[in-house]
């Protein structure tokens, strides 16, 4: 019988060192044309907007006004039709508002501007990204928007504008339709539902054409998002950017014993196209774009779309 640890036959390398230097170079020599970003939290915390898992700061830390039975209750939807008051009370501090898109967000935008960019995957349901002006079709919102919401019961669309109303009257929004009267939910995704179809779709064409992956700001504790990092070609280098190295390694092994591609490798003997890169998203994109030469190009569209920004809201 084999052995289920025996090493994999070797996969050719395509970076010229496999660290954040070979990582430029292979952009620099025009290697990739066939970038795939994907996203977490961590791309809007200098936004303002937390994030669910960092300790004390982060969504599920600060739950407590709710009385939840755990913190991700909040967005189970079995949890939601018993009782969705929380839900609606904490929508109404989480609607989109008035934030402005990050230097990250801008560098994403620049990579689809430069043509490299070949789809962009959020988990985020700020809406940053379109805000910062990479168009809709760039960009996969892997769990969802605020932009619509339907009845979970007949599916009755709803506008953003109804649903805020009635949350912002602490009303719980329900199905205009009589003899419906089901629960109106902004269309986020909610632990124990599909992810839209166009995850699928466009998840399916695009990982195996992907020619580097870079992945930002999001701990990849949540599936299926977290195990598209798997489904780029072997050869393909992937790029963490990140505050702390937060891929469980349980999942890694489960993977591993699964026969799946196993998550990162980044410190092993035979690493050959995983490079993780600690710090903020904004430092790391900030980075990437002084050694790619696009500092300049980077600060004059944030602070021009930032400007734009205040002049819309009136500052
Ligand atoms: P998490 O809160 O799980 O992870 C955010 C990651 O970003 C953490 O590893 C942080 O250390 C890191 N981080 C925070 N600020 C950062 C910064 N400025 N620069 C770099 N890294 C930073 O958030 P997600 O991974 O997005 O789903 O969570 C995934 C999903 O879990 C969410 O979409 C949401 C949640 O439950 C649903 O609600 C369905
Ligand atoms: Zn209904």
């Amino acid at each position: 019988m084999g052995n289920l640890f025996q090493s994999a036959p070797k996969v050719e390398q395509l970076l010229s060192e496999v660290n954040y230097d070979g990582i430029i170079k292979y952009i620099q020599d025009g290697k990739c044309t066939n970038i795939i970003t994907m996203a977490g939290a961590g791309i809007s915390t200098s936004a303002g907007i937390p994030d669910f898992r960092t300790p004390g700061t982060g969504l599920y830390d600060n739950l407590a006004k709710y009385d939840l039975p755990n913190p991700q209750a909040i967005f189970e939807i079995h949890f939601f039709r018993k009782n969705p008051a929380p839900f609606y009370a904490l929508a109404k501090e989480l609607y989109p508002g008035v934030f402005k898109p990050t230097p990250c967000h801008y560098f994403l935008r620049l990579l689809h501007e430069k043509k490299l960019l070949l789809r962009h995957y959020t988990q985020n349901i700020d809406t940053l990204e379109r805000v910062a002006g990479i168009p809709e079709e760039m960009i996969v919102e892997a769990h969802g928007t605020f932009a619509t919401a339907h009845c979970i019961d007949c599916r009755k669309q709803f506008s953003q504008e109804w649903v805020k109303d009635k949350v912002f009257a602490d009303e719980i929004p329900k199905c205009t339709d009589k003899k419906c009267g089901g629960l109106v939910k902004p269309d986020i995704v909610f632990f124990g539902e599909n992810l839209p179809f166009r995850f699928l779709s466009c998840s399916m064409k695009d990982f195996p054409k992907c020619d580097l992956l870079i992945i930002l700001g999001t701990s990849l504790a949540v599936q299926p998002f977290a195990s598209l990092i798997d489904r780029v070609p072997d050869t393909t280098p992937r790029l963490y950017i990140n505050l702390e190295k937060s891929e469980s390694d349980a999942s890694n092994l489960l993977s591993k014993l699964m026969g799946g591609g196993g998550g990162f490798d980044f410190e092993s003997d035979s690493k050959y196209r995983d490079v993780f890169w600690q710090g903020t998203c904004d430092d790391g994109c900030v980075s990437l774009s002084e050694r790619l030469g696009w500092k300049a190009e980077l600060d004059k569209l944030t602070l021009e779309e930032h400007a734009k920004i205040d002049k819309e809201i009136g500052q």
